[in-house]
């Protein structure tokens, strides 16, 4: 991989800063990519990580058992709540996918169906860089060099009531999208569909997009009646981002399947995890007799036991609580002091997973040229200020529409909001100016 030479050297962080080498402090408002959950240098995970290395740093799965596995298992289980009560780790989110597109094939094999091998996904999604979750993404840009070696995959439009599918009403969004699903699971033969899968509030291609009320609820019901098993992809959004430990929590509906990835470790480690249901669960043991996916590493020793200091953490902190009430907080913030911005679209999203759309015409929803490459330039002006937020380009058809998303650690004061929202105002403003000259 290259690396940009342009990019300074990092050097330490404290809570929601980053330093570089030269000394220069940067507000990590957006947590990295939407992953330092608890922000940066936390003693009690460094002593924990130290704690394990200094026993062994890692145990290989197929010779021991683990506390540290285990016990975080046991916290996912508690946390996921329902039926979600098995649990395969991975390194990541793009592995975390991939064991759950896996995982959801396994249980149709274990049930004899064979035949259900597509999967179904939406426009506007990211679901991971490996083949079979780039396979399933709907990001042009990122998929484009691989054209004619992933998987085919079934893409249906991106759920946004700022940008609904042409001629439907915003309030007609959740329907409109959901009986896109039922179509096609139709048109396809439901017998050929293994899953669907889809982030609850869209993350790096979309601008923290959370789906409108209903639609949650109308997929579970199409997934039950044609057999497809539904697969939440709560990477980015899930484990306590968006003010719930899952993200489907606030829509009142359990998944079959569901990844999570960043938070999890907090950024400390490399960590992610494929959880699912007794239903999902009980065929494939007792056909195959355990999930056949895993990885070298799967369940390091040092990683589950930092993500287990992180998730403590934010259990006796409150931390997804605090999210809930300041997520409101931040969301006012940002109305208050973006809400009227000749280029400010729309602002959405949910807890610490606000996005915010920029336009060049407020009243007709007009995007930038992509040639202004606008997230990118709002992120370098802010990186300049020392403001570090989310860039994503290409909410409107893949190329066109600029977004930010800021995603904080779930641990930052009101005192460090405000300053994230007023820094990101000068950027914002400092930025379209820089398009005019
Ligand atoms: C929703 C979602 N799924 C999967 C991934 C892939 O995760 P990773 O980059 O850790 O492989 C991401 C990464 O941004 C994501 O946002």
């Amino acid at each position: 991989m290259s690396m940009d030479t342009a990019l300074p050297f990092i050097s330490h962080g404290k809570g929601i800063n980053v330093w570089d080498e030269s000394g220069k402090r940067y507000i990590d408002a957006s947590g990295g990519p939407a992953t330092f959950c608890i922000g940066h240098a936390n003693e009690e995970v460094n002593d924990a990580i130290k704690e394990q290395i200094d026993k062994i740093a890692f145990g290989y799965r197929a010779h021991f058992r683990s506390h540290a596995s285990e016990d975080l298992a046991e916290m996912i289980r508690t946390k996921a709540g329902g039926s979600l009560n098995h649990v395969v780790y991975n390194s990541g989110g793009s592995e975390a996918v991939e064991g759950c597109l896996k995982l959801a094939l396994q249980y149709h094999t274990a049930q004899g169906e064979m035949s259900r091998r597509r999967f179904i996904s939406r426009e506007r999604a990211w679901h991971g860089n490996t083949l079979g979750a780039l396979s399933v993404s709907g990001f042009l840009a990122r998929q484009e060099p691989y054209f004619g070696s992933l998987l085919e995959a079934s893409l249906l439009s991106p759920v946004n009531t700022y940008r609904p599918p042409a001629g439907v009403a915003p309030e007609n969004v959740a329907e409109y999208c959901a009986n896109e699903l039922e179509e096609e699971i139709q048109r396809v033969g439901a017998e050929t569909v293994a899953a669907f899968i889809f982030e609850p509030v869209v993350g790096a291609a979309g601008g923290a997009v959370p789906a409108p009320e209903s639609y949650a609820q109308r997929i579970r019901d199409i997934c039950d009646r044609h057999g497809v098993l539904m697969i939440a992809d709560e990477v980015m959004c899930g484990v306590g981002r968006c003010g719930t430990w899952r993200a489907l929590e606030h829509d009142g509906v359990e998944p079959d399947i569901m990844s999570i990835a960043k938070g999890l470790g907090g950024g400390y480690v490399p960590l992610g995890a494929s959880v699912y249901s007794d239903r999902v669960a009980e065929p494939i043991f007792r056909v195959h007799g355990a999930p056949i996916t895993g990885h070298t590493f799967t369940g390091h020793t040092t990683a589950c036991a930092a993500a287990l200091a992180v998730q403590k953490i934010m259990e006796r902190d409150q931390l997804v609580e605090k999210v809930a009430t300041d997520g409101v907080y931040l969301r006012q913030k940002l109305e208050e002091t973006l809400g009227q911005h000749p280029h400010v679209g729309d602002i959405r999203g949910r807890g610490f997973f606000q996005g915010i759309e920029l336009v060049e015409d407020r009243e007709t929803k007009e995007p930038f040229s992509p040639n202004l490459t606008m997230s990118k330039r709002t992120f370098d002006t802010g990186f300049a200020n020392g403001l570090i937020v989310y860039p994503t380009p290409g909410n409107v058809d893949g190329r066109k529409g600029d977004q930010i998303i800021v995603a904080p650690p779930y641990n930052a004061t009101r005192e460090e909001l405000d300053e994230i929202v007023a820094l990101l105002a000068k950027t914002i403003d400092q930025t379209v100016e820089s398009c005019a000259t």
